[in-house]
């Protein structure tokens, strides 16, 4: 197992597309682990395989994010390939949210409450389950990413431009020094 190198905006792959994953294997399975590795290690509760420079329809996450009595040291992760959302219903504020891809930034997203998503799960088997709620917005923050499109793409133009600002003037001064 290692941990991976995190890519961050405004890296382009992060805005492409991903390919679905037509065979499960080793070599996919090793990413899943290497993945899983690397969320618990940046204490994120889901991670997509383009935030790893790899462009395959896959997403790892934390199923017990959610969890009250989940204190962090359980690192059970739980992969998904080729998911979708094929259902999706309500409306939920995400408070404060975040991306391990997106440095120094957080804000309010707009997001469905309730998804029903289907996948297969690292042994190819086809899965199909509808969550609420903070793990109803994993998926969609994490399936977001499988195409190309980051959580600031889900905000106002002008709080994405100030960031892209700020994130452009660090690049700058970094270079500089
Ligand atoms: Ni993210």
């Amino acid at each position: 197992m290692a941990l991976l190198k995190i890519i961050t905006y405004p890296e382009k792959s992060l805005s492409q597309p991903s390919a679905k994953v037509e065979t499960i294997d080793e070599e996919i399975r090793e990413l899943i682990q290497d993945m899983g590795e690397t969320m618990f290690h940046e204490s994120g509760v889901g991670l997509a395989a383009p935030q790893v420079g790899v462009n395959k329809r896959i997403l790892v996450y934390n199923p017990t994010a959610a969890d009250p009595e989940d204190d962090g040291t359980k690192r059970e992760i739980a992969a998904l390939i080729n998911p979708e959302i094929i259902e999706a219903s309500g409306s939920y504020l995400s408070e404060d949210e975040g991306c391990l891809s997106v440095l120094d930034f957080r804000a309010d997203v707009k997001r469905y409450e309730t998804v029903r998503v289907r996948a297969q799960d690292m042994d190819g088997k086809e899965l199909e389950f509808e969550v609420r709620g903070l793990p109803a917005v994993i998926m969609q923050h994490e399936i977001d990413h499988l195409d190309g499109i980051l959580f600031i793409d889900r905000i106002s133009a002008l709080k994405r431009a100030m960031y892209r600002k700020r994130i452009f003037k660090q690049m700058k001064e970094a270079q500089a020094s």
